[in-house]
């Protein structure tokens, strides 16, 4: 099969959050299973050049690119430089509108938050992206679109490209997190080169069973559930979350239509397990496996002594990595870190996001040169990775969660996951008390979104590894020997790209 992906994120040069992770960890699979993929990505300004393998310039486009002034379209074009080069062995198509064009697109020195308007980058780069696959004669069978900035190259796609001049296309979307759907004025669409009227015929259609909606607005995402032939979300709980309503946000109306839901199905997310692996990771500063774990004990006094904490190895080392966003708990993981010190335990943080304001000053004043705290406000993939190598408890308390793969990088890595009961957690992770089968038990799970549901599993968590040694030593192992890879969602998404095809 031949898939191109659009992405506003891939990992590692590209990366957020796990959207960057699962785009790689998927694209890297489906090559060693033998397909043809390439990822397109915008040419952000901040991409660090030296990752960029046999960087070269492939092409020069004229992208149309409109505006609506006073009433009418006014169209356009933005010359548009085609790159190609190789990240973590996957071929990517980076896009780059010109530096002359003054539209300061993609600029700045972050993924997200440059100072240019997000939904008019994002149009420009569905458009730039189907542009540079009719110029090249490309011939893909599945464009696999991933959020609201990719979702308009759905509607492009069948409205404009199809069946001329790519014939044979299918289109799958992969929702990571109804939060953000993406509103655009219908107007602002033409920054995609395209009336927005067709969409807004569309997205009216659809108006009197979405709850809230902003009539005067075009919901990306609901666009790309709409023209995909396939919709999937990143858990199967996730996607009962978004069908039955509870999650869906403003696209409530969308997703209870029959023939959107008969389309939507949850597939959950592997990990990279050769990105992700304690027995090669260069950055710890001692490697382990299952059958050899005692390195995990150096990588936790290293890391003890890195952040200036207590070099305690019998103290439980509880560690939260996030983005610092209401969707991730805010409030519990706070109230974690109070209650691990209360009970003996060492707290590690790292993380950054609009809500970090508390947790910097708390970094700052309360716990500045605390024995037992660290709390790191800022994004170090480096860090990352040995706090997963240092870590006993890993802490996802997500008020919702997609899927969540900190809980499975950290059992990975040994350590033994807390998780409130929410889409993929609940879908990953089985609380060691409800297990009905030996060795099915992984981790500790709480339900409500209170202090004292949050303790009722941390503190069994913190209790466990005190009073039992051998059994959490043992739960330990088996959570870095657990299956946790790309290989079953793989065959899934294949076998949904097939489907979408018609090969049977
Ligand atoms: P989300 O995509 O909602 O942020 P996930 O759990 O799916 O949540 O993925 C988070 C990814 O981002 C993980 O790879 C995690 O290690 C990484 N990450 C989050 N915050 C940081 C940070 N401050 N520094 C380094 N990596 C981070
Ligand atoms: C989103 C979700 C997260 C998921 C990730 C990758 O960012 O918040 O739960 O794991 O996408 O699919």
């Amino acid at each position: 099969l031949r898939v191109v992906h659009f992405t506003a994120e891939l990992a590692p040069i590209a990366k957020v959050g796990g959207l960057g992770d699962v785009v790689t960890g998927l694209a890297r699979v489906c090559l060693a299973r033998g397909h043809d993929v390439t990822v397109l990505l915008p040419y952000y300004e901040c991409l660090p050049q030296d990752s960029l393998e046999g960087l070269r310039h492939v092409m020069d486009l004229a992208v149309p690119k409109g505006r609506f002034w006073d009433g009418a379209m006014q169209n356009g074009t933005l010359e548009t430089s085609v790159f190609s080069a190789t990240v973590a062995g996957v071929p990517v198509v980076l896009l780059r509108p010109s530096a002359a064009s003054g539209s300061g697109l993609f600029k700045g020195g972050r993924i997200y938050g440059g100072g240019y308007n997000e939904t008019e980058a994002y149009l420009y780069f569905c458009r730039a992206g189907l542009e540079y696959l009719a110029a090249s004669g490309a011939t893909p069978d599945v464009l696999h679109l991933h959020e609201w900035q990719t979702c308009a190259a759905a509607m492009l796609y069948w409205e404009l490209y199809h069946p001329s001049p790519l014939p044979s296309a299918r289109v799958v979307l992969t929702i990571h997190n109804m939060d953000n759907t993406g509103e655009v004025r219908q107007d602002e669409f033409a920054a995609s080169g395209a009336d927005g009227a067709a969409f807004a015929t569309i997205d009216k259609a659809l108006d009197e069973r979405t709850i809230g909606h902003n009539p005067e607005r075009l919901n990306m995402m609901k666009g790309g559930i709409v023209y995909a032939n396939a919709v999937t979300t990143v858990s199967p709980s996730y996607a009962a979350e978004i069908l039955n309503g509870g999650a869906a946000g403003w696209l409530r109306g969308t997703l209870t239509r029959p023939e959107v839901r008969a389309k939507t199905r949850g597939i959950l997310n592997g990990i990279d397990a050769e990105e992700w692996n304690p027995a090669t990771d260069a950055r710890l500063p001692a490697n382990y496996t299952s059958e050899f774990p005692e390195g995990k004990a150096l990588c936790k006094a290293f890391l003890q002594r890195g952040l200036g904490l207590s070099e305690s190895p019998d103290k439980p080392l509880v560690a939260v990595v996030t983005r610092l966003v209401p969707q991730k708990g805010i409030h519990l993981i706070r109230a974690a870190l109070y209650r691990t010190l209360e009970r003996g335990g060492q707290f590690v943080l790292l993380g950054s996001g609009h809500c970090d304001g508390e947790f910097r000053r708390l970094a700052e004043h309360d716990f500045r040169g605390h024995p037992d705290v660290s709390l790191n406000i800022f994004y170090s993939e480096a860090l990352s990775r040995a706090i997963y190598g240092a870590a006993d408890v890993v802490l996802v308390p997500s008020m919702f969660e997609p899927c969540g793969l900190t809980q499975m990088i950290g059992m990975r890595y040994g350590a033994v996951p807390v998780v409130r009961r929410t889409g993929g957690l609940g879908d990953t992770v089985t609380d060691v008390a409800a297990a009905t089968e030996p060795g099915e038990g992984n981790g500790y799970v709480f339900d409500g979104t209170d202090e004292g549901s949050l303790f009722s599993a941390l503190d069994r968590a913190l209790s466990d590894f005190s009073s039992d040694p051998a059994t959490w030593a043992q739960l330990s192992r088996a959570n870095m020997a657990a299956e946790l890879s790309w290989g079953a969602a793989a065959a899934e998404y294949v076998g949904l790209y097939n489907a979408a095809v018609g090969v049977a």
